[in-house]
């Protein structure tokens, strides 16, 4: 039998080894994590992260050939194939502060794998890493090897959260990335094994190492660079009249541009894309590529503007000043059908309301009040250290209050701010909530989910990105 040991159990290590223990019964799969409290909960009824269609692939597999385990140096002796997924957050602090990928976590699996190996392992990649990191790897591995043969291989994952579990089932691709000499390509063949169990071969693309840790980032810059375009093509659209979504929808006809990923929003957020675009400028750089580093540094700009624009919109419409009045969010999450609020636009936008001393009250459905306390008082680039192990923030910010209902968190509101595009959103009773919110009552839908027309009958003054403005927003002072 076939072992394969993840190190990580996140985001990715969790779905992604739960899809190879349900297509692969013949492979035990042992998912080893430092968190006690995140395999603990991987052990019980209540799983660490919300993925549609994950607790049935999980209650399926778990201990069959599905464990999960804090006893990370037992497995990982015993693994044939280890996966690390472990966090490779951008560094707070040193060289390449705020750009470069902060690699320690990386390095200290690497040295654990070199210490406990008593056997050849395939070690994969798996989490997303700048360039060249395999070749870091491999000189730790077989500097310690004791005579151990490894290999390191790149296999980047590229599932979206919320619709983990489809991505993995079906993707578009697989990518494995292996060392050209004859050991590198066994090794590739023998992930590649894995992989067909499920997956057509002809969407399995094998590369280079160098190519496979290339093609994550700049998939995640192709991705985060069409919603800055359309973003950017938004406020052009609010100060013409033309229609954001009727333009993209014109665009993405061209078969050669495409149709997805042109929804224009409050801006993107996750843990990924930030994050990998800052790695991949910072690579730019140190390859003396100053004015590649320039383009796409401007997508994360782009972002950044489109949140304080949003801000902005709000403020300048209610008379220039939040000041104490009631603010409603709904939706914190990064995106729908996921609980992640890792570099959530609605974070920037809510620190943002707070600047100007709005009182706000927020409801997302699958969102804690601690998550979101922490959110807002966490500094940046600190969320992505496993804050899971860190004590809850001690100084709850007091204008922010946490409800478990829509209604409940738009009464007596002056505003209501919508920046996740949760389905349950579009199903609102907005006649009760204008009846019971402050007038003039007005709504910012920074994902444009809500009927605009609807709103607008029932009363409300109603601002959508890049949609034609409501006479009121016209008339208030520009916004920067
Ligand atoms: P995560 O923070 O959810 O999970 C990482 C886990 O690794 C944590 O539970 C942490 O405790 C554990 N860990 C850290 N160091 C460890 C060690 N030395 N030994 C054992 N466990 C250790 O992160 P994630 O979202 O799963 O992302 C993991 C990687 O995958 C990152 O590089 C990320 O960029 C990449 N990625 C993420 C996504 C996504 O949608 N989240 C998609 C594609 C790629
Ligand atoms: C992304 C990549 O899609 C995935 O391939 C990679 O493996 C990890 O990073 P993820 O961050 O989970 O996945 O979600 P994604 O669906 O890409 O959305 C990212 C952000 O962009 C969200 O905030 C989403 O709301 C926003 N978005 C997405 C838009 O604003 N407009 C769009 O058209 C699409």
């Amino acid at each position: 039998m076939v072992k394969i040991c993840c190190i990580g159990a996140g985001y990715v290590g969790g779905p992604t080894m739960a899809i190879i223990a349900l297509k692969c019964p013949a492979v035990e799969v042992v998912v080893v994590d430092i968190s006690v409290a995140r395999i603990t909960a991987w052990n019980s009824e209540q799983l660490p992260i919300y993925e549609p269609g994950l607790d049935d692939v999980v209650k399926e597999c778990r201990g069959r050939n599905l464990f999960f385990s804090t006893d990370v140096e037992r497995h990982v002796a015993e693994a044939d194939i280890i996966f690390v997924s472990v966090n490779t957050p951008t560094k707070t602090r040193g060289l390449g502060a705020g750009k470069a990928a902060d690699l320690t976590y990386w390095e200290s699996a690497a040295r654990m794998i070199a210490d406990v190996a008593k056997s050849d392992k395939i070690v994969v990649e798996k989490s997303t890493v700048p360039v060249k990191t395999a070749e870091a790897i491999e000189k730790i591995l077989t500097h310690n090897s004791k005579g151990i043969n490894f290999q390191i291989l790149s296999n980047p994952e590229f599932l979206a959260e919320g619709t983990a579990i489809q991505d993995l089932l079906k993707p578009d691709r697989v990518l494995i990335g292996g060392r050209e000499t004859p050991e590198g390509r066994a090794a590739v063949e023998a992930l590649k094994a894995v992989y067909a169990q499920w997956v057509p071969v002809e969407r399995i693309i094998t590369t280079n190492l160098w190519s496979a840790e290339l093609s994550k980032l700049a998939a995640n810059a192709f991705l985060a660079q069409r919603i800055s375009s359309v973003n950017a093509i938004s406020a052009l659209c609010e100060a013409t009249g033309a229609d954001v979504t009727e333009v993209a929808y014109a665009v993405g006809r061209d078969s050669r541009i495409g149709p997805k990923f042109l929804n224009a929003s409050v801006g993107f957020g996750g843990s990924c894309f930030q994050k990998d675009i800052l790695n991949l400028v910072y690579i730019c750089e140190c390859n003396g590529l100053p004015e590649v580093a320039t383009y796409w540094k401007q997508v994360i700009k782009i972002n950044d503007y489109q949140k304080s624009r949003f801000v902005n919109r709000v403020v300048s419409s209610m008379f220039n000043t939040v000041s104490g009045k009631k603010v409603a969010v709904l939706g914190f999450a990064f995106k729908k059908d996921t609980g992640d609020t890792r570099e959530t636009p609605a974070i920037d936008v809510c620190k943002g309301l707070l600047g100007d001393k709005a009182a706000i009250s927020i409801y997302d459905p699958q969102v804690t009040e601690d998550q979101i306390q922490r959110d807002l008082t966490m500094n940046k680039f600190d969320w992505d250290h496993p804050i899971h192990l860190q004590p809850m923030s001690p100084t709850a910010v007091k204008q922010v209050s946490v409800v478990w209902d829509a209604y409940e968190a738009t009464r007596g509101a002056h505003a209501v701010c919508v920046l996740t595009e949760w389905d349950e959103f579009r199903a609102l009773d907005f006649q009760r909530i204008y009846n019971q919110m402050q007038k003039p009552a007005f709504i910012f839908d920074g994902r444009n989910v809500l009927d605009a027309d609807l709103l607008r009958r029932i009363g409300f003054i109603v601002y959508s990105i890049g949609k034609a403005l409501d006479p009121w927003l016209k008339d208030m002072p520009a916004v920067a």
